[in-house]
């Protein structure tokens, strides 16, 4: 079993490194094989909507540093997307990679990805409301739910501006690494 996690913050070891750390940690001791990626240190592009994945098997033209993190994508049992909350919705760093996911998609719009797999979605945000960005979070388990997904856990970090906030919510921690036991 393989599970990755993708954290989308430029801040190493925040509140969404952290968190991902500990759903992996989890994973981990469930007896996966774990892999994380931090978008912030890889030199990548957006989807050029070239369409060229359309006629090429799914595959991206842009041969970056997203590539292998794609191909884990596809190969992976379970995937932790990890962002930051950024004026409303997740930050540019996630964006850019999740325009990318549409290399999953068939000219029909049917997915490649092999249905079922399993998903935790982390996100934190500087409001301590987490009402407020309800629907970030909603549209990524759409996302994900339209890519075969199995409903995600959701860990949702609020009044996270300073970034070792975390380290004072046990609770998430724990919910954390429960994710990643359960997956
Ligand atoms: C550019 C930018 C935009 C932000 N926009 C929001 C926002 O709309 N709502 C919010 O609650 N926090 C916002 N924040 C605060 C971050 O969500 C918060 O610092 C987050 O918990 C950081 O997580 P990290 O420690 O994993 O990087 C913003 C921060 C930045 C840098």
């Amino acid at each position: 079993m393989k599970t990755i996690g993708i954290v989308a913050s430029p801040r190493k070891n925040g509140n969404v490194d952290t968190l991902v750390q500990a759903v992996l940690a989890g994973a981990k001791e469930a007896g996966h094989e774990t892999v994380k990626y931090d978008l912030n240190e890889m030199k990548f592009q957006g989807c050029q909507a070239c369409n060229y994945c359309k006629t090429h098997n799914g595959t991206c033209r842009l041969n970056d540093d997203l590539a292998p993190l794609l191909k884990d994508i596809a190969e992976a049992d379970a995937v932790v997307f990890g962002t930051p909350i950024y004026f409303l919705q997740p930050c540019g760093q996630f964006r850019l990679m999740q325009d990318r996911l549409f290399s999953f998609l068939k000219p029909d719009f049917t997915v490649t990805l092999k249905p079922g797999k399993k998903a935790v979605i982390v996100t934190s945000q500087g409001n301590p409301d987490a009402a407020l960005f309800a629907g970030a979070v909603k549209g990524l388990e759409q996302t994900l739910t339209m890519y075969g997904f199995k409903p995600p856990a959701v860990i949702q970090m609020t009044a996270g501006n300073s970034p070792g906030a975390v380290k004072e919510r046990q609770d998430l921690l724990d919910k954390a690494k429960a994710a990643g036991k359960a997956l």
